[in-house]
Order: structure tokens, then sequence, then C-alpha cells
């Protein structure tokens, strides 16, 4: 008897695909071929742009519907109204998600049927950006992305690359394989764990740390911590042993974890070391790099027209993990964030600090880092590596953790 394979998160669900008005829109056909493949029914709706690119009744073909094009056709109104359309969907996918419609439903227009349907749905919305990479880069288009995923849109890609226009940088549409695998990640019930860390006792640190500079300021970052708290969460429901160095952030502790409170990077290192012996240390927190030498004892004043600040290096608590032999530790990993130069840096960093693996993400963009619920990430160790596209941060936790596991193995 063969078991038959398990079934997709996105067996049974319905897409709502908007295809706006770019050359990439003909890479949207093969999104719907495969997220049919994948078991979801696909309707489609087009602006008046991607009419110009590929015809409705490819979109047809594929995806076995009437493709919709206007808020003004009678006949398609009469079979499934625009608003029954929109309450239809389980989830709206804008591919490719063009400068012009970004701004558009940043602003919340209805001025055609895609941006209405994106106005009137209740649906969660997943934007795939494709554009010349000087739109992409310009601030309008970045405020526009930035607004969209505040309000819970889920931003996949663009990727950096080669430009149909002859020109090279960010604003290539995340390849459908990568887009429908992003989709059935958000679609996915909760990773139930399993007992691949049985045994193991594992320091996650997480969050940002603030250096004070007197008793009512310091110096902080933008980081959140949920990256570090997902990944002490994921261990623990794979049977680890899990103590959560957590910097100063309001996030609830995870089920099963021992969670330890610290501010400072001298406090943090004092914690970590404190939680040994262990088998895994991951790096997760943004540790400062410079505390004052001497925090103020008292609140300083605004006396002079500009104030300098003496800084001192913190301790690097991932490099001095990394390169102490006498607490059995099997595996250290690094997080690194970059703005540029994410794989050169990455590896850069694994070298230097003598990591065992080193999990790296831009930040700065509109969507992943710091502050948000998703993020994308790239996995580096000494031969080999593993990306992670775009997805809620605690799914690449379960995916990194399960990664981790192997690489226990190797
Ligand atoms: O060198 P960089 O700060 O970019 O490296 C980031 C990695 O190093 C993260 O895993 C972070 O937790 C760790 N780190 C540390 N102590 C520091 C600075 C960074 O553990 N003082």
């Amino acid at each position: 008897m063969s078991a038959s394979p398990p079934a997709s998160p996105l067996h049974g669900q319905r897409i709502l695909l908007c295809v706006g008005g770019g050359i990439a829109a003909y890479k949207s056909l093969e999104l719907v071929r495969r997220l049919r493949e994948a078991g979801a029914q696909v309707q489609v709706a087009m602006t008046a742009g991607a009419q110009q690119f590929v015809t409705p009744l490819s979109f047809q073909a594929l995806s076995g519907q009437p493709t919709r094009t206007t808020l003004w056709d009678d006949g398609a109104e009469q079979a499934m109204g625009h608003l029954e359309l929109a309450r239809w969907a389980d989830r709206v996918v804008v591919a490719p998600a063009t400068a012009d419609l970004l701004a558009r439903l940043a602003h919340g227009m209805a001025d055609d049927l895609v941006a209405t349907l994106c106005l009137a749905t209740e649906a969660p919305l997943t934007l795939c950006p494709a554009m010349n990479h000087r739109m992409w880069r310009h601030p309008a288009t970045q405020a526009n992305v930035a607004v969209l995923a505040q309000r819970g849109a889920q931003v996949l890609g663009p990727e950096d690359g080669p430009l149909a226009e002859g020109e090279s940088g960010p604003g290539r549409l995340t390849e459908p394989a990568a887009i429908v695998a992003a989709l059935a990640g958000a679609a996915a019930p909760a990773d139930p764990g399993d007992g691949a860390l049985a045994g193991l006792k594992v320091v996650v640190s997480a969050g940002p740390t603030y250096e004070d500079l007197d008793p009512v300021r310091y110096l902080g970052n933008r980081s959140s911590g949920k990256m570090g708290f997902a990944v002490a969460a994921s261990a623990a429901r794979r049977g680890a042993e899990v103590v959560l160095v957590a910097g100063p952030v309001s996030l609830p502790t995870p089920p099963g974890v021992r969670r330890v409170d610290v501010r400072s990077a001298a406090q943090m290192r004092e914690a970590v070391f404190a939680a040994f012996p262990a088998d895994l240390y991951i790096g997760a927190a943004a540790v400062a790099d410079y505390t004052p030498r001497e925090p103020a004892a008292n609140k300083i004043k605004k006396s002079s027209e500009s104030l300098a600040l003496d800084l001192v290096r913190t301790p690097d608590i991932l490099a001095e993990v990394a390169a102490q032999t006498t607490h059995g530790l099997k595996l250290v990993v690094g997080f690194a964030a970059e703005t540029e130069k994410v794989a050169e840096y990455a590896r850069g960093k694994l070298a230097a600090k003598r990591l065992d693996m080193i999990v790296a993400n831009r930040v700065g963009i509109a969507d992943g880092g710091f502050e948000s619920d998703t993020n994308a990430m790239t996995a580096y160790w000494k031969d080999g590596e593993r990306a992670f596209p775009s997805a809620p941060k605690t799914r690449l936790a379960d995916a990194l953790v399960d990664l981790i596991a192997e690489r226990l193995q190797a």
C-alpha cells in the first residue's frame, strides 16, 4: 500500500490573483498553474495595464475561470458581483504589484476593479512588487509599501537581478515557485513540533540591548525580539530545554521556555554565560556594539550646542561564546542584519567569529528585518547555504530550527 503525499496547505484555498500592468505579468501565468497544482482555486482580475502584456484569455485557460477585467461588465457582475468575489477569496495576491498599483492600494483608491477588490476584501493580502529598480527605490514607493506592510500585507520581493529594460537591481518579481512556497507557509497550521532537539539544552539571545547614557536616556536599536522569541519557542516545541536571554522587549514568554530578562550588553553576556553549559547557542539578539564609557549619574543637561558621547566597545558575546571550548557547545549560530552585500558580509562574520552557522537578512527595506512580522533570510555555513523565502517569523524559526537539527547530525 502506498501512502499518498500530504496535501499542500493551499489545497482548497480560494486565491484571488490580481495582475498589475508590468512586463512580469507573464510570470503570473505560471503562478496560476502552480497554485492550481497545489490544489488552490484561483480567480484572476487584471488591470487595464496588465491586459497590454497578457490576454485575459491566457489566464482564463489556466485558471479554468472567467478572467475579470472591469467593474462595468454586467454579465460578469451577474455571475459573481465584485463584492462577492472580494468575499469569496481566502487570500488576495497581487502579482506583479506595480508602483502605480501599490500607490493606489496604499491610498485606498477604488478607481478600477483590482483596487476595488483589494479595498473591499477582508482576506489577507500578499503583494509581489515588480518594477524598474529606480521606481522601487523611490521614497514614494517605499513609503507606500511601508504603509501596506504596516496594515498587515505580506510583501514578497522584489528580487535583485537583471531587469527587462537591460538594467539590474531590485525589481524582479519573486519566482512563482517561491511565491507559492511563501503562501503555503502562511496557510499552514502551526508546526506541532517534534523531538528533534530532545535532550539538548539551547541558549537563545533575543531583542535589543539598551546602553544607559544617564538615568533617563539610553542607546538602543530597533530589534523587536520576534525572531529570537520564535526560535526559542520552536526549539522548545522540538523538545529542547531552552533558556531565552531577552533584552528589553514586551513579548510573551513562549511556553516551556526559561526567560532571563536583561537590559545591557554586559548583562546579556553575564546571563548567557550563567546559562551554560549548553549544547547550542543561538545569538539572535541585536547587541549594541558600543556603550557609554561612564553613564552619567544625573540627567545630562543641554548646556552646550553639541554633545560628544564617549563610547567604548561592548564585549562580542557571540565571538566569545564561539571561541571558548569549556562548555560543551555543539553548534554556535549567529545572526547578521545587513543593509548591503548580505552574503559577503555574512560569510565574513561566519569566519571572523568562528561560527558554525550565520543567518543573514537584509534590513532597511520596507518588509522584513527588525520590526516586521515577516522576513526573508539565508543561512550560511562553511560549505553550504540555504535560502528561506519571505514568510512569517514563526514559520522561518521552525525552518531554521529544522536546519539546525539537521546540521547537528552533519
Ligand atoms: O558583528 P555583528 O554585530 O553584525 O554580528 C551580529 C551577531 O553577533 C549577532 O548574532 C549578535 O547576537 C552577535 N553579537 C554579540 N555581541 C556583540 C555584537 C554582536 O553577541 N557585542
